[in-house]
Parts: C-alpha cells; structure tokens; sequence
C-alpha cells in the first residue's frame, strides 16, 4: 500500500518541519508527501518520501515558473504528481503535457503519481470510461509510476467515491495500465480502511486530511490493517 499526501498550496518551510516533527510514520506501508516547491528542501532527509506537486519536461530553458526534474533530484526529491486534476482544469494541462512530464520525470530518475479522473459533467454524461481510456493511453508504462484515479467531483467536496465505484474505476484502469493505482477525492480516517480494502485499490492520494499529522497517520494506519 501507498499512501500520498499532496499538500497542494499550503505548508510552508516552517509548517512542513512541524509536521514532520509530529507525524508519526506506522510500520508496513509506504508513505510519500507531497510539499509545494519552496518547501521541498525542508522536508528531504526527514524519513518520508518526498514528492513535488508537478515537474517540466524540459531539463532547464526559458520555461519562466516551471522546475525541471535534474533541479527536484538535486535537491534529493524522490518523485513527482504529474497531471492532478487542478493542473488540468486551472493550468492548461492536456493528455500531451502529461506525458511529456511523466516521461521526462521518469527518465530523470524520479517515481511519479500520475492522476486521471472524470469530472461530474462527464460522469453524468455516462462518458467515464472513455475519459478514463483517454488520460490512462498518455501515460507511459514503467516500475516507478502510479496511477491516481481522483474523480473531479469527490476532490475537496467530502463527496468520496464509494468503494464499489472506486473499485469498479480501478478495475478499468488496471486493464489498461498494469500498475498500482491509488484512490483520491474526499479520503477521510473514517472512509480510508473501507476503500482500502477493495482488491484494485493500492493506496490512496490525500489532500485535506493529509495536512494534519494525527489524520494523515491514521489514514496511513488504515493502509496497514
Ligand atoms: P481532498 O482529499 O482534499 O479531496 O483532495 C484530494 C486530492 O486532490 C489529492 O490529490
């Protein structure tokens, strides 16, 4: 099991050693967090994984606001999120751009989490497998991604999936990308060990309840039992 919390914009340098300080690692599951860039620096060589919340495709160059995967590694970053569902809906991400920063990234050396997922027009309009068919084609095939189904309507609306949705969701993936995948949108300590228990789901990528020490452990607890 893998359990991610992606942090998105919040936690500075000062927040993030704080929260190292607290946060108490269980035994017997991976565990990665996710910082903004300015914060990266102060959470390596701290005992967790460390992942950047996106990575350029290009390994340096006027790409004015975007860090390259040689820069993440220097600095001892061990991976990357690529294509979260906020960059494709507020920053222009496409199927393309995803790919080309997965497989930059991967080239480089770093892990990735790669996200797909279907927003709530879409599902309405009974159109889930076909996005899922489309974002799960752009991303490449290798040891060191992941995939993260986080459907659009349960990201930060307390609107989770149930497990048999995740499970169903996963299912398809899974037969279109051999890989782990894990479930984002909405994880809470008390929804995690249910949908962690389906069989095609591998782990979960937390936003909200990751920013708290005492939840996220919880959570990662619930990936154990
Ligand atoms: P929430 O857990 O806050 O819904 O966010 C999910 C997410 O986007 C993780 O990448």
């Amino acid at each position: 099991m893998l359990v991610a919390g992606n942090w998105k914009m919040f936690k500075g340098p000062q927040e993030t050693v704080s929260f190292l300080e607290s946060f108490e690692a269980p035994a017997g599951v991976e565990i990665v967090v996710c910082p903004p860039f300015t914060s990266l620096a102060a959470a390596v060589g701290r005992g967790l994984a460390v992942y950047a919340q996106n990575v350029h495709w290009a390994a340096e160059g006027a790409f004015t606001g975007e860090i390259s995967a040689p820069m993440l590694l220097e600095l001892g970053v061990d991976g990357a999120i690529v294509g979260h569902s906020e960059r494709r809906q507020l920053f222009g991400e496409t199927d393309e751009t995803v790919r080309l920063r997965c497989e930059a990234a991967l080239d480089a050396g770093l892990r990735v989490i790669a996200c797909v997922g279907e927003t709530e027009t879409e599902r309405e309009a009974g159109e889930t497998d076909a996005v899922l068919r489309r974002q799960v084609a752009a991303i490449p095939r290798h040891d060191a991604l992941v995939i993260a189904y986080e459907p659009v309507w349960a990201i930060g609306t307390g609107k989770t999936a149930t497990p048999e949705l995740a499970q169903e969701a996963h299912e398809t993936i899974k037969e279109l990308h051999d890989t782990r995948v894990l479930y984002g949108g909405s994880v809470k300590p008390d929804n995690a060990a249910a949908l962690m228990t389906q069989p095609a789901v591998d782990g979960a990528l937390v936003g909200g309840a990751s920013l708290d020490p005492d939840s996220f452990a919880e959570i990662c607890r619930a990936a154990v039992s």
